[in-house]
């Protein structure tokens, strides 16, 4: 069976394969999204190493010249997918938006390096991404924390990688909204739009980016310009982790510099995140820059936090807490808990199970010895991949499929958890 699957996930990731890069999904994202290709690549790398280094090295291709990685690169025309380049209009070579993505690269390429068969080939290709990772991460810390706080703030839910969760609903109060615009959405052609966000919400999203392109995409103005200004507890230990491991990485290459920065910058966000623990509720809140209060919210990314090494008492909390989304729902981990006021069990990220974040948990629930809740989880995702496809999300409680089909990070990572399964099985069979 799991060969089957695992030659099921392979396929939906060639298909959406272009040679250089990997697209999420046919029609709905036609074009090369940032975090996707990271994720993506960890799927690649079982089958083709080469490959999986190349889909990385493209993304770092279009870095701007000031650090950014921007969060989709638009290699190809598509009509498919609103807002394109021109809406964008940043004026790069090859056109790509003018926001970032969560910088889960460090991680990756720590991974890619780490599990390498061919070592040389992976010293050689790591050592040429780790300087272009080093300046996207003081990219963040420059741009994102001009008060050098330790913690950055994402300036547009799309940011996030958690588009539309009802974290960002208070702040986003504060954009005026363009929902009279008609604007020409496409998404809600491929998909039933109650899976998607709301006009009102796009209107907003929209508003961000007019007013970031009135600044040019001048990131040296853009985070104090913007009236969104939140910092996602989930979105910064995914930084941390990264800083981390792409410390780890530079040490091992020799290069000194980079490393002794990174674990620094490492460091000094851990401690800051600390700021952001909500103790009666057992996870992390995400904190509005702009009103200066914590959000309250009961979401993945406040759970994610696992992912970075918190501190032992703060994992065991987060266990719970996720023991608690086990009683709510059959499949877990639903993007916001189903108790929650705002919980919608089909729409985007207010309520749907991804894999993605489930991986991101895993490999924290890993690192603090909670593989018994780990497994849980990967089992809880193959089910959903077994019963309802490679789709991009899924309803928590029935577990339907949503959004885009053959997805290819869902496919991804469908390979690295029976990858594991089997490894698991290996050691206990020794
Ligand atoms: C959606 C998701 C985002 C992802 C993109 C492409 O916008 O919210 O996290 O990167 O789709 O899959």
């Amino acid at each position: 069976m799991s060969n089957e699957l695992i030659n099921r996930a392979i396929k939906i990731i060639e298909k959406n394969d272009f040679g250089t890069y990997t697209i999420p999904t046919e029609k709905l994202y036609p074009f090369q999204w940032n975090w996707d290709s990271c994720l993506v690549s960890l799927g690649i790398a079982h089958s083709n190493e080469d490959r999986a280094w190349t889909e990385i090295e493209t993304l770092f291709e279009h870095q701007w010249s000031d650090g950014m990685l921007p969060h989709i690169i638009f290699h190809e025309r598509d009509d498919g997918y609103f807002p394109g380049p021109e809406v964008w209009g940043t004026n790069t070579a090859v056109a790509t938006s003018g926001i970032s993505q969560p910088p889960i690269a460090g991680f990756v390429i720590y991974q890619l390096f780490k599990n390498a068969q061919d070592k040389s080939m992976a010293k050689e290709r790591a050592s040429k991404l780790l300087p272009l990772v080093a300046a996207w991460h003081d990219w963040f810390f420059e741009f994102r924390d001009p008060a050098s706080t330790g913690l950055v703030s994402i300036i547009h839910p799309w940011e996030s990688g958690r588009d539309n969760s009802s974290d960002w609903d208070e702040a986003l109060d504060r954009v005026p909204s363009n929902e009279l615009i008609n604007y020409p959405r496409k998404d809600t052609k491929h998909i039933n739009p109650i899976q998607r966000p709301t006009n009102k919400e796009y209107g907003k999203y929209m508003a961000l980016v007019e007013l970031f392109k009135k600044h040019k995409w001048n990131n040296k103005v853009l985070h104090d310009v913007s009236p969104f200004q939140v910092v996602d507890p989930g979105f910064n230990a995914i930084l941390i982790k990264s800083c981390f491991e792409i410390g780890c990485l530079a040490n091992e290459l020799g290069f000194s510099e980079i490393s002794e920065k990174s674990f620094s910058q490492s460091k000094k966000s851990l401690s800051a995140l600390e700021t952001l623990w909500n103790e009666s509720e057992g996870q992390y809140s995400c904190f509005d820059r702009k009103s200066k209060t914590l959000i309250k919210s009961h979401s993945i990314g406040c759970i994610l936090p696992i992912f970075a090494n918190i501190p032992k008492e703060r994992a065991d909390s987060i266990v719970s807490t996720i023991l608690k989304l086990e009683k709510e729902c059959k499949y877990l981990i639903p993007s916001h808990s189903p108790v929650a006021d705002k919980f919608d069990s089909s729409r985007y990220w207010r309520g749907p199970a991804w894999l993605i974040t489930n991986y991101i948990t895993i490999i924290g629930l890993k690192q603090s010895n909670n593989s018994k809740l780990a497994e849980r989880i990967i089992n809880d995702s193959i089910t959903l991949v077994e019963k309802s496809g490679f789709a991009e999300y899924y309803d928590p409680i029935t577990g339907d499929p949503c959004g885009g089909k053959t997805f290819s990070w869902t496919a991804a990572m469908v390979i690295v958890f029976l990858k594991y399964k089997s490894n698991t099985m290996l050691q206990r069979d020794s």
